[in-house]
């Protein structure tokens, strides 16, 4: 899939932007500050439904929205997706319609209002950003992200499970406190209330964390031959899921192997039983202490776990290397070749890392959008050939890649 055309509004540093996207893609260089990262966040917004970087999303609207005219501020995103064999357009507007209102989120499909779980992987991205860094040395929550995001790009099945599993989670452990605080127990009365609840947790927790160890087994051999492309060192980098549900080996091993049903059917009971084992401590903290909501995955390298005995070198390949992999399992289980992000990954990375990574790209067959600061960098065998812009605050100008001197020419 690739995009045709990309509109923007009020969003970030652009106040308007309307850009024909070449099918091979883009190389945007410029200075800091120029723009780069925000037009890869509108893209991947487009995709995900997410900023991959606000930790608001207002702060994707342009400060001065809307102040000329009096008018609510708002920025829009809009795209055009060739598919295979048809089009898409998808559409995002962030409104803020008054000033103590919540930002409003409206997504068309075709123009279409459609719930924005309904409009994930209509475009599918793979991003690449220097805060890739933080797979290895954050917190279990930007693995999870990590897994969520491509499962939900891949499988809408997921993304809705995991939309209720969060709201199921909330209502659980609100229940939790509250039944906690109610001293002495009627035992009889807790169950009952809470065996609803349980169910359904059950359920959507079950999916996820088949789905998860299912998608994260692939994942590991991806990874590996990525990053032994990359690397070419002989260690081999390892991912393994890490649940808090109690799994003994040979279970997990028939999760990956059974149907999907059975998968789910295996982890439910193995769910089911921990929630009962836990229902004292639950209920003392008032908090769900099993599911996917608390696991993790761990980034082995040689064996030995990456974010302790790696280099940041090796780190930085390594994660690298992990979002190679998901892109051959969305190319794998979707049979569409995502879109490419790549935001100032390359100056991260040795002379010879960048090569690899260059031809890596090169040869995946999929479109590109690739960023630096320092334009040498996109100037090299395996990206050559892409069309070349430079970002200037707000702006995209053209260049005329054969021109040396790298003037922009009018447009
Ligand atoms: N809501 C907003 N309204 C207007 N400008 C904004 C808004 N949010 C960010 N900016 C500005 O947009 C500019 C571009 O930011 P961006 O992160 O896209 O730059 P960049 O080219 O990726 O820079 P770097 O090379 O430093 O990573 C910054 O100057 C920032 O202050
Ligand atoms: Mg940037």
């Amino acid at each position: 899939m690739r995009l045709t055309d990309l509109h923007l509004e009020e969003f970030r540093t652009y106040r308007r932007l309307a850009l024909t996207v070449p099918p091979a893609g883009l190389r945007i260089f410029g200075r800091n500050a120029s723009g780069k990262t925000s037009l890869l966040e509108a893209v991947y917004l487009l995709a995900t439904m997410r900023s991959p970087r606000a930790s608001s999303e207002r702060e994707v609207i342009h400060w001065e929205s809307g102040t000329e005219l009096g008018l609510p501020p708002y920025a829009r995103v809009a795209a055009t997706v060739r598919h295979n064999r048809h089009e898409s357009a998808i559409e995002v507007v962030l409104a803020l319609e008054d000033e103590q209102a919540a930002l409003r989120k409206r997504v068309k499909l075709d123009g279409r209002p459609r719930r924005a779980v309904d409009a994930v992987g209509t475009l599918k991205v793979v991003l690449f950003t220097p805060d890739d860094l933080n797979l290895v040395l954050g917190p279990p929550s930007v693995r999870r992200r990590y897994l969520d995001v491509t499962l939900s790009q891949i499988d809408s099945t997921y993304l809705h499970a995991l939309s209720q599993y969060g709201r199921l989670l909330e209502q659980r452990n609100s229940l939790l406190k509250e039944l906690g605080a109610r001293r002495p127990h009627d035992e009889r009365a807790v169950e009952d209330q809470l065996a609803y609840w349980d169910a359904e947790l059950v359920t959507r927790g079950a999916y996820l964390l088949a789905q998860r160890l299912r998608y994260v087994q692939r994942l590991d051999d991806a990874a590996a031959r990525e990053f032994e492309a990359l690397a070419r060192t002989g260690d081999r980098i390892g991912l393994r899921y890490e649940p808090t549900v109690t799994l003994p080996e040979t279970l997990r091993e028939r999760v990956v192997s059974a149907t999907l049903v059975d998968a789910q059917s295996f982890v439910a009971r193995a769910l089911e039983s921990d929630l009962h084992r836990l229902r004292q401590d639950e209920l003392r903290r008032g908090v769900t202490l099993v599911g996917p909501h608390r696991d993790d995955l761990r980034i082995l390298l040689g064996g030995h776990d990456l974010s302790a005995f790696g280099s940041r070198g090796q780190q930085r390949i390594a994660v690298i290397a992990m979002r190679l992999a998901e892109l051959t399992q969305v190319v794998e289980t979707t049979g569409e070749r995502p879109v490419l992000l790549l935001d100032d990954v390359l100056s991260e990375l040795d002379p010879e890392h960048q090569e690899r990574l260059r031809s890596a790209l090169g040869g995946a067959g999929c479109q590109i959008l690739i960023t630096a600061t320092d334009r040498a960098l996109l100037d090299r065998p395996g990206l050559a050939a892409l069309p070349l812009v430079e970002a200037r605050r707000g702006e995209l100008v053209w260049v005329d890649a054969d021109d040396p001197s790298g003037r922009a020419n009018s447009g």
